[in-house]
Formats: structure tokens, sequence, C-alpha cells
């Protein structure tokens, strides 16, 4: 039995996960779960894994949540030191680390501290201060196996081969609902269509990442951090059918992709069980019915914010902490009606034209990055 503690589990990538471990009991036990505010199913799912410790956002959840659970005997915790002591439990062997945004950073960089095993999903951990997370998990001894579909492919088409003999990496992107819409349409596009992706089921916040290609261009940074690859090494590649997850190209050319229908619990199952492979009865690619494969590139007028993120990397220090949280900033600002889809990119931008760079050396530093960032965008609406 592998004993797990899911950070987030209560989201998209925390529902999915569970979902593999109900498939796999005689694999998998949850020893822990934290959530935000969604007690409701927090307080279901408590009931059907059985965790012996919770943590939720603050006090206000936890006194809630103790309500709900009366008669049952699991301790609740909450705040960031309720993550930190569910990703560090003694007996977890496995971290989910499945957190929306920048909240990830800290208790996803306890359990590698402590030692776990990471299942990534918060890529937001590696883009605010990838070179010192990659260092500890190198230092601890840990493994970071990607649950981002591209990774998980890109992870999976690097099995076998010399990291020498890498040309580049090609991450694919679906292009999003706004794939085809002019700029003058995007400024009119509404919350409710910013948040009907074509191919993917995920959270609100990367699923407006996913429209702005903010979530490639996060992607593009998790990527060289994930496979020590330099970024001018790592391409886009718009896919609307989102059956190629990502590919890597060689030096003779030969290009190895990993292909599959588009449902995270495939990449999530195989971090959970890496090297098996899990029967997870889920449905079989179909050819016939998708008849045709694209790839074009990306229109970086049209979606700046990829151009932002590369910018970012290349700039390197705390920029990609500022791309960041001046991102998180602008796309919620955008879900409560604030701004229009096309002021996300440009407070980021203006967010970054203020910022002067600095060396990352502890995650404090890019913690300081990410506030003063969030501080700086919000004068900018
Ligand atoms: N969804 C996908 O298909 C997908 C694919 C690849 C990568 N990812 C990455 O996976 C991460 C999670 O994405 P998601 O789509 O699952 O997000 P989501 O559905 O919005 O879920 C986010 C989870 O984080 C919890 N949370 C939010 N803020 C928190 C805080 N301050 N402290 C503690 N917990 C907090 C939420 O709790 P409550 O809901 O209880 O408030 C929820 O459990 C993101 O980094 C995303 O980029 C997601």
């Amino acid at each position: 039995m592998k004993k797990l503690a899911i950070l987030g589990c209560t989201g998209s990538i925390g529902v999915n996960t569970l979902d593999i471990v109900d498939r796999f009991k005689d694999r998998y036990e949850i020893v822990a779960l934290s959530a935000g505010t969604n007690i409701n199913l927090l307080k279901e799912q408590v009931l059907k894994f059985k965790p012996k410790i919770v943590s939720v956002l603050n006090d206000h959840f936890a006194i809630k949540l103790r309500e709900g659970l009366k008669p049952h005997n699991v301790e609740i915790l909450h705040g960031i030191e309720g993550a930190k002591k569910i990703a560090t439990l003694p007996e977890v062997e496995m971290v989910i680390s499945a957190i929306v945004g920048a909240a990830g950073l800290v208790p996803t960089f306890s359990a590698i501290q402590a030692g776990k095993d990471i299942a990534l999903a918060n890529k937001e951990t590696l883009v605010m201060a990838g070179k010192i997370v990659m260092k500890e998990a190198k230092n601890n001894d840990v493994a970071i196996l990607p649950v981002d579909s591209e990774h998980s492919a890109i992870f999976q088409s690097l099995l076998g081969h010399r990291k020498r003999d890498v040309r580049r990496i090609i991450l694919t992107a679906s292009g999003g609902p706004f794939l085809n819409c002019s700029y003058e349409e995007l400024n009119t596009v509404t919350i409710r269509e910013a948040l009907e992706h074509p191919t993917w089921q995920m959270g609100r916040k990367i699923t407006i990442d996913s429209a702005s290609l903010m979530n490639k261009g996060l992607e593009v940074i998790e990527a060289r951090w994930l496979f020590d690859v330099p970024h001018e090494k790592i391409d886009v590649h718009i896919h609307p059918q989102s059956i190629v997850h990502s590919m890597v190209e060689y030096v003779d050319g030969s290009v190895i992709a990993q292909m599959g229908v588009p449902d995270m619990r495939v990449p999530i199952s195989y971090a959970l069980s890496y090297p098996d492979r899990l029967e997870t009865g889920l449905s079989s690619l179909n050819l016939n019915e998708i008849h045709k494969l694209t790839f074009e590139l990306p229109d970086e007028e049209r979606f700046p914010a990829l151009k932002l993120a590369y910018r970012a990397v290349e700039e390197g220090g705390t920029m990609p902490a500022v791309l960041n949280a001046a991102n998180e900033i602008a796309v919620e600002a955008f879900l409560r009606d604030k701004i229009s889809f096309p002021k996300i990119p440009q407070i980021i931008e203006q967010a970054m034209d203020c910022h002067r760079v600095k060396e990352i050396n502890t995650v404090q530093d890019s913690l300081d990055a990410d506030h003063w960032a969030r501080a700086k965008a919000n004068e900018f609406f």
C-alpha cells in the first residue's frame, strides 16, 4: 500500500486523484487531505477515504468541518501550518501537490524537504522557485513525477533516451476556446465563454490560463526546470484535438510523442504508479473518430501571455514569480468581471516592466517577489 497525502483534494486534480485511488484501493491509502473552502465535498471525502488528518484554509472552515464531522475521529488543522503538516507526516510516502496557484509552493517545498516523493500538478511551484525546488529534490533524493499531461508526455518520451541527444521539447496546447477569435472579438468575450474549454475539464484559474495561453507559458517554465532543458529548446505548437500531449525531438530527427484521450486520470495514474502502469479502465483512443491531428504555431499577437512567459524565464531570478503573481491577480480580476480578457496580459507586462530582477536563493525570496507583484499588479486596474 502506498500511503498518500493530497494537497488540494477538493479541486479538479484532487477529485480525479481520488477517483484513481478508489479504483485501486488495494494499492493506495489516503492518510491525509488538504482543501481550501469546500467543506461539503471534503466531508464526503473524509467519510469515504477515512484519512486520519485533514487541513482547511482557515479557522472558520476548520470549525465548520468539526461540526459536520463530530462523531468521526479525524484531526482537523488549518492554514499554511496545517497544509505543511499534511505534507510532511512521517507515514506519507507520496504527496500529490494539487493546490492551485502560489499557495502550493510552501507545502510542496516542505514535502520535498521531508523526503516525500511528489506527484506534481501545482506548476506554480516550479515557475516560482524551480531552481531551488529541483536542487532540494536532488539533495533529498525525492522523485518529482509530473501530473500535467504535457509534462507526463515529455517524461514518458524521454524514458530510455539520453538527455544530451534531445534537440528540443515540443509542448502542445489546445489553443483554448478563443483560438479563432480576432483581437476585436477577444475584447468582448465573457467569463462564461472563457470557462468553456473545448477539450479539458479543469479548475477555473487554469481554464482562464488556457484561454490566454498563459498556461502554456507557465508550462514552458515548468518544463525548463523539471527536465533541466534551456527554454530556447522548448517550443509550443497549437494542437486543438489535445490527443498528442507533447513530444521530444532527438538530434537524429526522430520525434517521440505520447498520445491518449484527454483525461487527467491518465497522467495522474502514471504519476502515482510509476514505473508501473495501471489498468484504469478509462476509454481507449479511437483514431478513426478523430480523423486528423493538426499542428500550428501560436499567434503571439493575439495571445501575448506566452511571449511574456518566455521573457520571464529568460530574465530569470524573481521574474517568473512576478509573472505568475501578476497573472493570478489579473485572472481573479477577470473572473470578478473587473477587467476585459485582453487586459490580463497587459497587467502582467506592466508589473514585469516595473520589476528589478533579483536572484532566488530561498523560498522566501520567491514569496517576496510574489507579494511585490500582487501589490504592483493591483495598481494597474
Ligand atoms: N485541472 C487540471 O486538469 C490540471 C492539469 C494540469 C495541471 N493542473 C494544475 O494543478 C493545480 C490544481 O488545479 P485544479 O484545476 O485542480 O484547481 P482547482 O480545481 O481550482 O482546485 C484547487 C484546489 O486547491 C485548493 N486551494 C485553493 N487555494 C488554496 C489555499 N490558499 N490553501 C489551500 N488549498 C487551496 C482548493 O480548495 P477548495 O476548492 O476547497 O477551496 C482546491 O482543492 C494547478 O496548479 C493547475 O495549474 C491542473
